[in-house]
């Protein structure tokens, strides 16, 4: 059990990601898409020192089989179906718990144009039995005049594992 009173001690950790959905702006439980499917892959880590490490992807076992030894001789299709739906990023982060939301200054970023920006998060978090849960939620633009923010799902892991 975390206290959520304290979003600075729950936010430090590492998250399993649950899922990953497009949500209208103006009605937040109506899904768009599920742009990773609907077994995503990741991880998230917020260390005390303030800084994190975020990867995200769709699940391994999309992926092809490699037989190459080394990632430099995997062929440059092969590499474009591995990081096609990856996103990978770390930065220091910054808790805003008047506006609840989180603010990551983005050191590095496979999404090179990242690197740089401030990342905005907005964040819920919640208990759902001994499950802590975080929702992290990006707003990722318009489709067709409507604005759309991504709900991005993590439950805490803990000593044992994720
Ligand atoms: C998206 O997140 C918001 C804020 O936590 C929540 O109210 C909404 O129900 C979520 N939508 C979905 C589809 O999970
Ligand atoms: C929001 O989306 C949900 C799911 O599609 C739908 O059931 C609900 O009626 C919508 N609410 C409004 C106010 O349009
Ligand atoms: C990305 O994920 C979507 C949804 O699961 C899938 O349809 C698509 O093939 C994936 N793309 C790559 C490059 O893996
Ligand atoms: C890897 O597998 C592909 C397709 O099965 C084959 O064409 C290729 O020769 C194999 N490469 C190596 C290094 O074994
Ligand atoms: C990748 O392989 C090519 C061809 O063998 C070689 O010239 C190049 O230096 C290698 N790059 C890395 C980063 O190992
Ligand atoms: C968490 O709750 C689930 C379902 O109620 C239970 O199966 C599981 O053992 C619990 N895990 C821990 C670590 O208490």
């Amino acid at each position: 059990m975390v206290d959520l009173t304290n979003a600075r001690e729950t936010l430090i950790g590492t998250w399993k990601l649950l899922s990953v959905v497009a949500v209208l702006a103006s009605n937040l439980t109506h899904i768009v898409d599920e742009p990773l499917g609907p077994t995503p892959f990741g991880r998230i880590t917020f260390t005390p020192s303030n800084y994190m490490h975020a990867f995200l992807t769709s699940p391994w076992n999309a992926y092809p089989n490699l037989n190459t030894s080394s990632w430099n001789e995997t062929s440059a299709e092969e590499k474009l179906k591995i990081t096609g739906n990856m996103t990978t990023y770390m930065g220091y982060w910054e808790l805003d718990e008047k506006e609840e939301v989180v603010r990551t200054r983005v050191d590095m970023a496979l999404f090179t144009k990242w690197t740089g920006t401030l990342q905005r998060r907005e964040y819920v978090m919640a208990q759902d039995g001994n499950r802590t849960l975080l929702t992290l939620q990006a707003s990722v633009g318009e489709r067709d005049g409507i604005r759309i923010v991504r709900n991005i799902t993590w439950e805490k892991c803990d000593e044992k594992g994720c």
